[in-house]
């Protein structure tokens, strides 16, 4: 069977021969023209007069738009039609797209953009969560609060209490393919539209909505993408939008690039946080109560900013059995970009929150970390404790699938986390400069999208006459290797070699009214449409061939590239042959939609999740106290894939999430000026990490087990939950700076060289 073997990349070849096509390789009509933004150079103010005649009479320019030239809607917004597509006179961040260059080529395009005169009067920009709780700058009134238990009471009541405050800066994707789209325009108004998105129904649904059309009058197609991380869901609908209105406007194909530094200027990034805590915990280490607050940093548009801040408090827990937990959340508008959808989407936020307390903890107590941990863990399934109501979630989804207790002791033993653990210390004591820190980090990731209508998925499936298939559904690959994973289980259905099945591009002709490829869904929800759609086609095989041989249908075998039908057997090419001539329909659509979740996100009661993903990661780093630099020493993983689907794409996508994670928290920072730019827009200040970044030594493992649930195959998505692993190395930095003193460490993220630095200062000299 196709499925459970670790086969590459479906396009690993095409890539590594740098012959897989992405947008802007598609080749396009001679008279092609390109598109460049305009941008504000202002973080906040009212557009008081613009001159753009040296941009009109610039080399190459067909035409230039404003918001005045639109027709239609003005709003590229993923949710509540609150992002202009061009400036409406405000503007709210530095890098708002203002007006649209149409040129002969990218570069005059580029060109010309910058030639645009703005006046503007300058408002006072709101750039932090000090002006932005000063202003009661936000996007919903007041906090929202989800809570279980009196954690207040308990915590007044607790032997032990910590508190503390820290950073959590956000993150830039850096996709290797930046965003782009190319707008091609048919006839009677309609338009095909290419693009780098996660998302092309959204794509569909805006470009409609910008040209005053249905949607069926738009057509959107993505290959795949150079990477999306999140940053595809929504931060595409502009250039979309923009191809599309330049290509209706001069009759010819448009196309649009974001220069990196333009992408990082213009497009969202992960949310910054700030979180606050405090914890009471008895002398075992057993937390009694514990309420966070956070301070999320949205930027000027709502975009997806409230469910990944409720994300966040979905993953305040992490993988403890809170009695008494309080989170409150401030969502704060500032004038920055609007912060959107990334890997993990707030989850991994909320699980540094808690992980920070119980290295706090652990500190405090004089206690092993790991211990601490594991006294706080959910009950396991097999001795779920009388009160079900013990091990609920703070929003009150019983955890029923809980397996750290068995990860964490198989992880401890592979990973020799005694033994290192006391080299370490020896270690410490030896050397004065170079100091080392080892920590472990648990995962637990809840599945589904929470928006619970977007838990859905649709999948079209044709066998031709000579038994070749074509597969599409609505999900889009990203380099995730969703694709091919899919493309196993239709193999599996039909019982064919995966060569038989050909992989196509997602496309909104064929699968409507998808959702977005995010919430590490992907192949729940299209395999299991894909499934259906397979089975569809075989079950009509399988009568039409019983009927003609006088069989059981039950007894119609699909495996080896045959069908056996009773005592006959015809290879698949065959028996597809044969229905065709007798007139059977070997096409067939699917459908799949994710059962048992429900979710109130005002209260913040219900199943939020189908199942949880689980992992565990122990580091190891190396500090050098003299100038804070820092390397990975050593990582161990054992991340649980349920039933993987493909353990050689999944291992594949626990490595990259966990640099992405760590990167996150060690080297990433972003920066913005006391004028709201943004001063770290490229790779010279941007530091993600390099192939030299990874561990030296790195140790993955899929953990053996199936899901509880009934997914696809009893696989579990594994997209974003190994991310979460890098918190890990964070901790091993912490681990590494308290050897300098006795204070606790307190560092933020990221823990940059600086940032150990510091920390390493205030332990060693109290400064
Ligand atoms: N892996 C690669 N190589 N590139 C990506 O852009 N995106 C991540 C994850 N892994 C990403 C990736 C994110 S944010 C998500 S939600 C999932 O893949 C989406 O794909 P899936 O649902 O098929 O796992
Ligand atoms: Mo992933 S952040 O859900 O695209």
């Amino acid at each position: 069977m196709s499925v459970t073997r670790p086969l590459p990349h479906d396009a690993a070849p095409l890539h590594v021969a740098g012959s897989a096509r992405y947008v802007d390789d598609i080749p396009t009509p001679r008279d092609t023209l390109h598109l460049a933004f305009g941008l504000s150079s202002i973080a906040k103010g009212r557009i008081t007069a613009m001159d753009l005649d040296a941009v009109r009479k610039a080399p190459g320019v067909v035409l230039v738009m404003t918001a005045d030239d639109l027709p239609f809607a003005n709003d590229v917004s993923p949710s509540v039609h609150d992002e202009p597509f061009l400036s409406d006179g405000s503007v709210n961040y530095v890098g708002q797209p203002v007006f649209l260059v149409v040129a002969t080529s990218h570069l005059a395009a580029r060109k010309a953009a910058r030639l645009g005169r703005i006046d503007y009067a300058e408002e006072e920009a709101i750039l932090t969560i000090e002006q932005a709780l000063a202003a009661d700058s936000r996007f919903e009134e007041g906090p929202r609060i989800y809570e279980k238990g009196d954690a207040e009471a308990a915590i007044a009541a607790a032997a032990h209490v910590i508190e503390g405050s820290f950073e959590l800066g956000g993150q830039e994707h850096f996709y290797l393919e930046g965003q782009a789209a190319l707008a091609l325009p048919g006839e009677g108004g309609d338009m095909l539209v290419h693009s780098s998105t996660q998302h092309p129904t959204e794509i569909q649904h805006k470009v409609a909505e910008a040209l005053g059309v249905p949607m069926h009058a738009v057509r959107v197609e993505t290959r795949r993408m150079g990477g999306g991380f999140g940053g595809k869901e929504s931060q595409g609908n502009a250039l979309a939008v923009a191809c599309a209105l330049a290509a209706r406007a001069t009759g010819r194909a448009c196309k649009m690039r974001y220069d990196r530094d333009d992408d990082m200027v213009i497009t969202g990034k992960r949310h910054a946080f700030r979180i606050a805590y405090r914890a009471g915990f008895n002398a075992d280490g057993r937390i009694t109560g514990v309420s966070f607050l956070h301070h999320v940093i949205c930027g000027w548009a709502q975009d997806l900013s409230l469910p990944v801040a409720d994300r966040a408090m979905l993953h305040a827990d992490n993988a403890y059995r809170l009695l008494n937990a309080r989170i409150e959340s401030h969502r704060l508008k500032t004038n920055t970009q609007s912060a959107t959808a990334y890997r993990g989407f707030g989850g991994p936020q909320g699980m540094v929150g808690i992980e920070r307390v119980m290295d706090h903890i652990a500190h405090e107590l004089g206690m092993d970390p790991v211990e601490l941990r594991k006294r706080n863990y959910y009950t396991s399934r097999d001795a779920l404790p009388r009160r079900k109501t013990d091990n609920t979630t703070p929003y009150g989804q019983l955890v029923e699938d809980f397996e750290l207790h068995e990860m964490t002791e198989a992880l401890l033993v592979s990973s020799d986390y005694a033994a290192r653990k006391a080299a370490v210390a020896a270690w410490n004591a030896a050397n004065p400069i170079v100091k080392r820190g080892i920590a472990f980090s648990p995962v637990k990731f809840g599945i589904s999208f929470t928006l619970t209508h977007l838990n859905q998925a649709g999948a079209l499936v044709h066998v031709y006459q000579d038994g070749s298939v074509h597969l599409n559904h609505g999900g889009t690959e990203m380099g995730q290797g969703l694709f091919q994973k899919v493309a196993q289980v239709a193999a599996s259905r039909f019982g064919i070699p995966l060569e038989m099945v050909k992989i196509t591009a997602t496309d909104t002709a064929k699968v409507p009214n998808t959702s977005a490829t995010a919430a590490s869904s992907g192949s729940d929800l299209n395999g299991m449409a894909v499934k259906a759609a397979c089975d569809t086609i075989r079950d009509r095989m399988a009568a039409f061939l019983a009927e003609r041989h006088q069989a059981d249908v039950a007894s119609v075998r699909f495996a080896d590239g045959m069908v056996e039908v009773g005592a006959a057997r015809y290879s698949f090419a065959e028996a597809a042959a044969q229905s065709y001539q007798g007139r059977v329909s070997l096409s067939a659509t699917g459908f799949y939609k994710t059962p048992k979740i429900e979710w109130d996100r005002i209260q913040g009661r219900g199943r939020p999740f189908y199942y949880f993903a689980y992992g565990a990661a122990v580091t190891e780093v190396a500090v050098d106290t003299l100038t804070g630099e820092n390397r990975i020493l050593r990582t161990d993983i054992l991340h649980d894939a349920g039933a993987s689907l493909n353990p050689a794409l999944d291992i594949g996508q626990v490595e990259g999430g966990y640099v992405q994670g760590a990167g996150w928290l060690t080297t990433e920072e972003l920066v913005w000026d006391e004028r709201g730019r943004l001063r770290t827009h490229a790779p010279s200040t941007y530091k993600i990490p390099a192939c030299s970044d990874r561990p030296e030594v790195f140790k993955v493992t899929l953990w053996d087990g199936q899901n509880r649930e009934e997914t696809i195959y009893r696989s579990k998505a594994v997209g974003e939950p190994p991310f979460m692993l890098g918190i890990s190395a964070w901790l091993a930095l912490s681990d590494a700076v308290a050897s300098c003193g006795s204070a606790y460490p307190a560092l933020n993220a990221p823990a940059t060289a600086e940032e150990v630095w510091k920390g390493i200062r205030r332990l060693r000299d109290g400064i």
